[in-house]
């Protein structure tokens, strides 16, 4: 638990316009999270009767998965009205009082903006398609072949098929889409998509959100050559970034490409106030533990040296488009740990997606693609349905819901779950981990990886092993090592010697 101190210096942290910085996300599928009617499905108010637990867990933020009217062929990233809540998560007044709760709680909200697509059932779409003079005709992207020499680019991985290309028979021309069919991309060389989706950001911020979380931002514009980031795209997210600016205190984050996401920052005060380092956190959809070394780490963190001052990382682990943490921590828990605390860590924002706090297993089911392995019910008890819902789950839970639920892991001082408690109270109010400078230590063994935090009020040297083995190894600088504050291992002058999958944090200042 963190002392009232702590909380003191957090909650003075987290106000004024720099809060984000030092918060602690969590990504929520409210589909997946808590059902208050019995439909099996999760809701809004289901989810507002859980905002006491996260914020036992120490959440400061809230991220929200897609909670628009949808078809939901893309889990809900396919949008068929962006001024109104899914039906199967409750309507306006049910996302009013889980914005009160949540900010009564002095927690943040962010929704998704899901921008560069629509759902096909969107009556902007339904306009489009019916003729090549209709109101919306050209709020679309369309041709009459399967391409077009203005547009170099595919769809986005394998998962949504093999022609970004779909002929729409009623129009008799195709139209282009990055994900699946049912998701067609706005054009955004359109002046009126642009002046309507800047308005939907305004309609969300004078509702109250803190923020957004930017699906697939990079992709609005295409051109022959570049389908990420072109220069109409910054552009785009200036406009959008002055929407923001026009209210107090709001912040967003990029879903940026696989790569360092250093040009989502732009000046650091114009475009995205935090974009996902994924670099760090999927490492090509393989886990950074499965590795035994820790040379992607390594230079993902180095790579965070060329942002710009104010950009800040946000680091994570997992996420609902790719394997649960626990699976790509090859059922390690331990290995888990360890990528969890590097996040925390490391300089940033950390995100925590929902479950990852139990170690949460796959699940077998899926309804809508492969990736619902990772976006299982959420278990809250041992019995009766883990207490996700009074009727039947939407979807099957993940295994080992018996053992790796909150209810059993309460319990258990061992457990995951009270892990990510602890490590999140370790940090709660030490501006150091957030924003504190960062220096790698050059270790000449490559099964450790140790690096250096220090702000004005404090320094901490971090080591942690990539080895299921003890190590030892030697920095090629001096350590400061000081106090032991966190886990186990020994400093001898430059010497590290780390436990079996060993981690520490000392304290010099
Ligand atoms: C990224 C989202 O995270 C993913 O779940 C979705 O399928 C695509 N964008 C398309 O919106
Ligand atoms: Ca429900």
């Amino acid at each position: 638990m963190p002392t009232p101190e702590q909380q003191a210096k957090a909650a003075q942290l987290l106000t004024g316009p720099d809060w984000y910085r030092h918060a602690v996300f969590y990504e929520v599928y409210v589909r997946s999270f808590a059902d208050s009617n019995g439909d099996g499905i999760g809701d809004l108010d289901g989810l507002t009767g859980k905002l006491d637990y996260l914020k036992g867990l120490g959440i400061d933020g809230i991220w929200l998965m897609p909670i628009m009217p949808t078809p939901f062929k893309d889990s809900g990233y396919d949008i068929a009205d962006y001024r109104a809540i899914n039906p199967d998560y409750g309507d306006m007044a049910a996302f009013d009082r889980f914005l009160a709760a949540a900010h009564d709680r002095k927690m943040r909200v962010l929704v998704d903006l899901v921008l560069n697509h629509t759902a096909s059932t969107h009556a902007w779409f339904q306009d489009s398609k019916s003729s090549k003079t209709s109101a919306k005709a050209d709020w679309y992207v369309w041709s009459d072949t399967p391409s077009r020499p203005d547009i170099g680019c595919g769809t986005y991985g394998p998962t949504f098929g093999d022609s970004a290309w779909t002929l729409e028979p009623a129009r008799g021309q195709y139209y282009f889409h990055r994900f699946y069919p049912d998701q067609p991309d706005l054009n955004y060389r359109n002046p009126e998509v642009v002046a309507e989706t800047l308005d939907i950001a305004k309609f969300w911020l004078t509702k109250g959100v803190d923020g957004f979380r930017c699906d697939v931002i990079g992709l609005l514009f295409e051109t022959a050559t570049s389908c990420e980031l072109v220069p109409e795209t910054v552009d785009y997210i200036k406009k959008l970034r002055a929407v923001l600016d026009s209210f107090p205190d709001r912040a967003m984050v990029a879903e940026s490409g696989l790569g360092t996401p250093v040009a989502y920052f732009g000046s650091g005060k114009d475009m995205f106030h935090m974009a996902f380092d994924f670099p760090y956190g999927y490492f090509g959809w393989n886990f950074a533990f499965a590795a035994k070394t820790r040379d992607q780490v390594f230079k993902a963190i180095a790579d965070t040296d060329a942002y710009p001052a104010g950009a800040q990382d946000a680091t994570l682990i997992g996420s609902h488009d790719v394997a649960r943490a626990y699976s790509r921590a090859l059922g390690d828990l331990s290995r888990q740990r360890r990528a969890a605390e590097i996040s925390m860590f490391m300089k940033g924002t950390p995100f925590v997606y929902y479950g990852e706090e139990l170690g949460l297993h796959p699940g077998a089911q899926f309804v809508v693609d492969n990736r619902d392995f990772a976006r299982t019910p959420m278990p809250w008890t041992t019995p009766q349905n883990h207490g996700f819902t009074t009727g039947k789950p939407w979807i099957d839970f993940g295994e080992a819901a018996d053992q790796t639920n909150v209810e059993a892991e309460d319990k258990d001082p061992d457990s995951m779950l009270a892990f990510y408690r602890s490590l999140l109270a370790f940090r709660r109010g030490h501006a150091v981990w957030d924003t504190g400078d960062l220096k790698l230590i050059d270790v000449d063994n490559s099964g450790i990886l140790a690096f250096t935090r220090t702000s004005a009020e404090e320094s901490y040297l971090v080591v942690e092993s990539f080895s299921d083995e003890p190590q030892d190894g030697t920095a090629k600088s001096d350590l400061r090592a000081g106090d032991l504050v966190r886990g186990n291992a020994t400093i001898a002058g430059r010497r590290i010697t780390l436990p079996a999958a060993g981690s520490a944090v000392f304290r010099s200042k």
